[in-house]
């Protein structure tokens, strides 16, 4: 079968969706991969759903402009609030990152205390208490929810392990670890950076990084590839060029990565030229 040669097209508000891509481009090294970082309006966590579901559309019709074969919403605010509408609007697949993270949590969990953080906008929305209850079934769970507004900003600072973020994670991870989780979902792709100092607070706990399992998602729904031993193409955008942006993408996906390039907000917003 003849091998279907278009990118797999990903996007965040961020870099936080580099967390997935990882998982993607370690899955799928055959695969050519299209990044789009929306971070001139990075956060999405704190927008309202109207907001966050145009700028999903956008972010979506730029990928399909670069002729992708599968779109990855790396993003939990845009998957919670936007995914039914991506999935009305193109005929590619659009997978979330939601339903496959509280599959795995509720594969993982023993207690059936399970934890939940993500942003404002993804926790409001009971997403996960949704997924979470379908996957679990006939099964009793108790989901502990927080959003965490403050990690996003930190992480894009690059501020992964100093004294103010582990200060501000006992801030927010300390009522779930009373409440006796035994399983929390990072239900942010921004989380996995800071994953590290989380589990220092819940020792025992297990974590799901949902860009692993949306990566497994998107695995089987790729054809499987021939050719045996190229490396990824992964094409860099961004909205905005922040100073950071190039190391700490280094840094998160562990191999390097050229400067991406910029596209301005005007050619997204009216779906003009790239
Ligand atoms: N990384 C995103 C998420 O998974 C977005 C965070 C934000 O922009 O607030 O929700």
């Amino acid at each position: 079968m003849q091998r279907d040669q278009r990118p797999i097209g990903v996007f965040d508000s961020g870099i936080g969706g580099l967390t997935v891509l990882r998982h993607l481009i370690e899955l799928m090294p055959e695969e050519d991969f299209v990044y789009l970082g929306d971070t001139a309006r990075v956060p999405y966590g704190n927008k309202s759903a109207e907001t966050v579901r145009l700028y999903a559309s956008q972010c979506a019709e730029f990928l399909v402009r670069h002729n992708v074969k599968m779109i990855v919403v790396a993003c939990n605010t845009a998957s919670a609030l936007a995914l039914e509408v991506l999935r009305r609007q193109h005929t590619i697949p659009v997978l979330g990152v939601i339903e496959p993270a509280a599959a795995e949590a509720v594969r993982r969990t023993r207690s059936g205390s399970i934890g939940v953080i993500g942003t404002r906008a993804t926790i409001n929305s009971e997403s996960y208490e949704k997924a979470i209850k379908d996957a679990a079934d006939d099964r009793v769970v108790s989901i502990h929810s927080r959003p965490c507004p403050l990690f996003v900003p930190l992480v894009e600072e690059g501020w992964i392990d100093t004294p103010a973020t582990r200060l501000i994670a006992e801030e927010y991870v300390r009522p779930l670890r009373e409440a006796g989780i035994d399983t929390l979902v990072l239900g942010c792709t921004h989380y996995p950076i800071i994953a590290p100092v989380l589990g220092q607070l819940l020792p025992g706990a297990s974590l799901v990084d949902c860009g692993e399992c949306t990566a497994r998602q998107a695995k089987a729904l790729v054809e499987p590839t021939q050719s045996g031993n190229r490396s990824p193409r992964v094409s860099m955008y961004v909205t905005d060029n922040t100073p950071a942006f190039t190391s700490l993408a280094s840094t998160f996906l562990g191999r390097r990565v050229d400067e991406p390039v910029r596209v301005s907000l005007d050619s997204i917003q009216s779906g003009g030229p790239r």
